[in-house]
C-alpha cells in the first residue's frame, strides 16, 4: 500500500468538447501536460496524468441532432479523434474519462446530491440573459464586453449553488497560498473579479430545454449544467469516493490543473467553491497558458483557422510538433504559430545542432574506433570546460520544471547541444586522428566525452522527443536516466544511426 503521497504527482489538462476536432491549441495543453508528466516520472514521482472528454450539453445535443445519431454516437466519434491524435503526438496519460462514463455521473449525483441535502442548493425563479453559444446566464457587463455570442433573455426556475457564501473563503485562500494561481497576472485578474460581489450559480438545466445530460438525483425534471458536471471529473477520475478512497488520498490535491486563459474563471471560482462546499482539499496549483494564435486570432472552429496537429506530425514527425510547441510558447503568454516559424525552428534547432551532432559524433566512432565507445584520456582545458557545463544537469532540469519553465528548459537543453558542436570544432577529432594516427588518446578523449554528453542531452530531451531520443538512446544502450556525468562505457558498441531530422527544404 502506498502510504504517503510526498512521492505522487497528479496533472490534468480540460476536459475537451466533442464537438470540435482536435487542433494545435488542444494538443498544446496535452503535449505539455506529457512533457511535464515525462519529466516528473524522470525525477522519481509516482505520476498520475489524466485527460478526456466533456460530452454532455447542448452544443453536443445540437450537433448530434445535425447528424441524425444520439449525442452517445456522436461523442464516441469524436473520442476516437482524440485517442487517435494522443497516441499520434505520443501522448502517455494514465487515463482517458468521459463525462458520459457510468462512474463519473454517480459520483457527480453523489456530490449533487450531498450539496442539496446540506442546503447548498436551492431552488429559485431567475431572469437574466443567457449566451446559448457558452451555455451559461451572464451578466450585462459580460453582455456589453461582446465575448458572448447568440444572447436570449430566459426566464426560468432552476436549481443554484450557494457559490457567494464562499467568496470570502476563497479570496483568502489565493491570498494565502500565492501558487494557487499561476502565472501572477493570472492570479491578479481572479483577485480582481473577486473584488465584486460573486453570484450563486445555476447549476441545472430544465430537460424542456436540454436533455443531453446528469439528471439532478432530487429531481427528474432537471439535468446538471455541463461545469458542474465536468469539473467533478478531476476527483472522479482518480478514485474518488471508491474502496477507502486509496487512490484518491494518494493523488488528491492535484499538482497542475493545466489549461488556457479562456476557462480561468470556472477552474479559479466555481471549482474550488464546488470543493470547499464538500470539504475537500483544493488543488495545488491551477495553471493557465496562453493561447496559440493564428495571424493574431485565436485559433477556432468557428472562424475556420485551425491547424491540425496530425497534418503537421504527420509530415515533419510527432517529436518536431511537440518540440516546437514546448520551445515557441513563453508559459502564461500568446504565442503565433506559423509554418514558417516551425520550419525554421526544425531546421536550425533539430536537423542541425541536434541531428547533426549525433550524426557526425557516431560517424567518427564507427570510422576511428570500430563501432566502440573509446576510453578517454588525460583531459585538458577545453575538456574540463564541456564538463564542467555538464555538471549539476539535474538539478538544473528540476528547477526549470519546478516553476514550469519549460521553454527556458528546452533552451538550455539546447545551449548544451551547440556546446557539444562548439567543443567538437575546438577539438577537431578529424585532424587529430590523421595527426597522430598511432597516438589518438587526444581523439579518444572528444570522442568519448562527445558521446557522453550526447547521452546527456538526449535524455534529458526524451520527455519532449520520446521517439527520436529513443532510437539515439537504444543505439547507445542508455534508455534508462541517469543525469550524472561519466555513465557510458567505453568499449560499449554503438550502432549506426539513421538520420534523425532530414532538413526541411524551403521551395
Ligand atoms: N470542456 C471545457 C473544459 C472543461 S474542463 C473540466 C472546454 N473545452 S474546450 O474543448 O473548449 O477546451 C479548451 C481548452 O483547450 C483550453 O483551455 C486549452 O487548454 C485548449 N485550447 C483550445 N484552443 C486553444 C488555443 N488556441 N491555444 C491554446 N490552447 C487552447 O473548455
Amino acid at each position: 500500500m502506498k502510504l504517503n503521497n510526498m512521492k505522487s504527482f497528479y496533472i490534468t489538462t480540460p476536459l475537451y468538447y466533442v464537438n470540435d476536432e482536435p487542433h494545435i491549441g488542444h494538443a498544446y495543453t496535452t503535449i505539455l501536460a506529457d512533457v511535464i508528466s515525462r519529466f516528473n516520472k524522470n525525477l522519481g514521482k509516482d505520476v498520475f496524468f489524466l485527460t478526456g472528454t466533456d460530452e454532455h450539453g447542448q452544443k453536443v445535443q445540437e450537433a448530434s441532432e445535425k447528424r441524425g445519431v444520439s449525442p452517445k454516437e456522436h461523442a464516441n466519434e469524436y473520442v476516437k479523434r482524440f485517442k487517435k491524435t494522443w497516441k499520434d503526438l505520443d501522448i502517455d496519460y494514465d487515463y482517458f474519462i468521459r463525462t458520459t462514463d457510468e462512474d463519473h455521473k454517480k459520483k457527480v449525483k453523489k456530490i449533487l446530491l450531498s450539496l442539496h441535502e446540506k442546503g447548498d442548493i436551492y431552488f429559485d425563479e431567475y431572469e437574466g440573459l443567457y449566451s446559448v453559444s457558452e451555455e451559461r446566464f451572464i451578466t450585462p457587463k459580460e453582455k456589453e464586453e461582446g465575448d458572448f455570442r447568440e444572447i436570449k433573455t430566459i426566464k426560468e426556475k432552476n436549481y443554484f449553488f450557494k457559490m457567494s457564501q464562499y467568496q470570502k473563503k476563497l479570496i483568502k485562500h489565493i491570498n494565502d497560498n500565492p501558487d494557487f494561481i499561476q502565472p501572477q497576472s493570472r492570479r491578479n485578474e481572479i483577485l480582481g473579479f473577486l473584488k465584486k460581489p460573486l453570484n450563486d450559480l445555476c447549476i441545472s438545466r430544465p430537460k424542456s430545454r436540454l436533455n443531453w445530460g446528469i439528471e439532478l438525483p432530487f429531481d427528474k425534471e432537471y439535468v446538471t449544467y455541463v461545469w458542474f458536471d465536468a469539473l467533478i471529473n478531476y476527483i472522479s477520475g482518480i478514485g474518488w469516493d471508491e474502496k477507502d478512497n486509496e487512490k484518491f488520498n494518494y493523488y488528491w490535491p492535484a499538482n497542475y490543473h493545466l489549461m488556457a486563459k479562456d476557462i480561468l474563471t470556472t477552474h479559479c471560482v466555481y471549482w474550488p467553491t464546488m470543493l470547499m462546499a464538500s470539504n475537500i482539499k483544493l488543488p495545488k496549483t491551477i495553471f493557465a497558458h496562453g493561447w496559440w494564435l493564428i495571424d493574431d486570432i485565436k485559433m477556432s472552429k468557428s472562424l475556420g483557422n485551425v491547424i491540425k496537429p496530425l497534418d503537421l506530425a504527420n509530415e515533419y514527425g510527432s517529436d518536431s510538433l511537440r518540440y516546437y510547441l514546448m520551445r515557441n510558447m513563453v508559459l502564461g503568454q500568446d504565442a503565433t504559430f506559423t509554418l514558417d516559424s516551425f520550419i525554421r525552428r526544425y531546421n536550425a534547432d533539430l536537423a542541425n545542432d541536434y541531428g547533426n551532432v549525433v550524426n557526425r559524433v557516431v560517424v567518427l566512432i564507427a570510422k576511428y574506433f570500430n563501432s566502440k565507445v573509446p576510453k578517454p584520456g588525460e583531459y585538458n582545458n577545453i575538456d574540463e570546460d564541456l564538463i564542467n557545463e555538464f555538471k549539476n544537469t539535474s538539478l538544473k532540469v528540476s528547477k526549470y520544471i519546478k516553476e514550469l519553465k519549460i521553454h527556458e528548459l528546452a533552451e538550455f537543453i539546447f545551449s548544451l547541444v551547440r556546446s557539444i558542436n562548439k567543443y567538437l570544432e575546438k577539438k577537431e577529432p578529424w585532424k587529430t586522428y590523421k595527426d597522430f594516427p598511432n597516438q589518438n588518446e587526444v581523439t579518444a578523449t572528444t570522442l568519448y566525452l562527445s558521446i557522453e554528453c550526447i547521452r546527456v542531452c538526449s535524455q534529458l530531451l526524451h520527455p519532449i522527443m520520446p521517439n527520436k531520443t529513443k532510437i539515439v538512446l537504444e543505439a547507445i544502450d542508455s534508455m534508462k536516466i541517469n543525469l550524472n556525468f561519466g555513465q557510458i562505457k567505453s568499449g560499449q558498441k554503438i550502432d549506426s544511426i539513421p538520420t534523425l531530422f532530414p532538413r526541411i527544404e524551403v521551395k
